[in-house]
């Protein structure tokens, strides 16, 4: 299957089609969802969360949006793969963000940059733009503004934030944004916005109206522990099936079950079960 191009997605929605994005972290993930046949791969800088344990994603930096990065254009070549500019990456100068950005294409392998912000980011996503650096806008909820917004809170819920965030929207289309994320905002105000930009909007907690949809890759095969957002669906249980087999591994091992030793014969190994993921090395 052809790799997704700013084109094709953008005519996605012109024919009415969904866009499909999930976050990937690295290189296993990533060929999953290139087998899935999903349109595109966002590296989130929710990998500060979801990979590296922190609390925000504002501790993440460059160098490990690049890391990620590279380890998911390996594992899917044939898929649309979005970096994630990190908190303070495209804030200080149109020269550095620039430089960061181009190093997600160039070094990162990486087809666009997602960023978050509205009107305040058009010049920068202008700028990106014109230097050969497809973007990705990302208004509503952004978790860079956390501290500023109190909280990771639904947003655009008065008339007045809406119409701020439908301006937003227009500013960014105008600036040359490919697509729009549009996180945690009512459905309703999602499908106004879909409906005033040519470009698709890729909803996350906005409802159904989006023209595509993306979800965090541990939100949605259920890896996550604790309180999920309430719009995540999970379309499977990995959590309890992954403890499951290390229980039954740890179990296997401490009564002697793995590895079989009907196997060895005169201290030679005649056969050992196959290595997963290591087919060819050792089977
Ligand atoms: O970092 C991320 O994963 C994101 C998505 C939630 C859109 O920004």
């Amino acid at each position: 299957m052809a790799r997704m191009t700013v084109n094709t997605i953008k005519e996605k929605k012109a024919r009415q089609e969904k866009v499909t994005m999930v976050t990937a972290y690295d290189y296993p993930s990533a060929r999953l969802v290139e087998e899935a046949g999903i349109d595109m791969i966002l590296v989130g800088d929710s990998l500060g969360m979801t990979v590296l344990g922190y609390d925000t994603t504002l501790p993440v930096t460059m160098d490990e949006v690049v890391y990620h990065t590279k380890a998911v254009t390996r594992g899917a070549p044939q898929t649309f793969v979005v970096g994630d500019m990190p908190f303070l990456s495209y804030h200080r100068s149109l020269q550095e963000t620039i430089g960061n950005a181009g190093r997600l294409l160039q070094e990162g392998g990486a087809q666009a940059v997602k960023l978050e912000g509205g009107r305040e980011r058009a010049a920068t996503v202008k700028a990106l733009t014109e230097a050969g650096i497809p973007v990705l806008g990302h208004i509503g909820l952004t978790p860079q503004s956390v501290h500023s917004l109190g909280g990771y809170k639904v947003q655009g819920r008065d008339e007045e934030q809406a119409q701020r965030l439908i301006q937003d929207a227009k500013a960014l289309e105008e600036a040359g944004a490919f697509g729009l994320v549009l996180e945690c905002i009512p459905a309703q105000l999602a499908q106004q916005i879909s409906q005033v930009i040519a470009i698709p909007t890729i909803g996350i907690g906005a409802g159904a109206a989006c023209d595509g949809q993306v979800l965090v890759w541990h939100d949605l095969l259920g890896i996550t522990t604790g309180k999920k957002p309430r719009f995540v669906k999970q379309y499977a249980a990995l959590h309890g099936n992954i403890v499951e087999a290390l229980k039954a591994y740890k179990g296997e091992v401490e009564e002697g079950q793995f590895p079989q030793q009907e196997h060895t014969f005169k201290g030679r190994v005649e056969s050992i079960p196959k290595l997963y993921s290591r087919g060819g090395v050792c089977n």
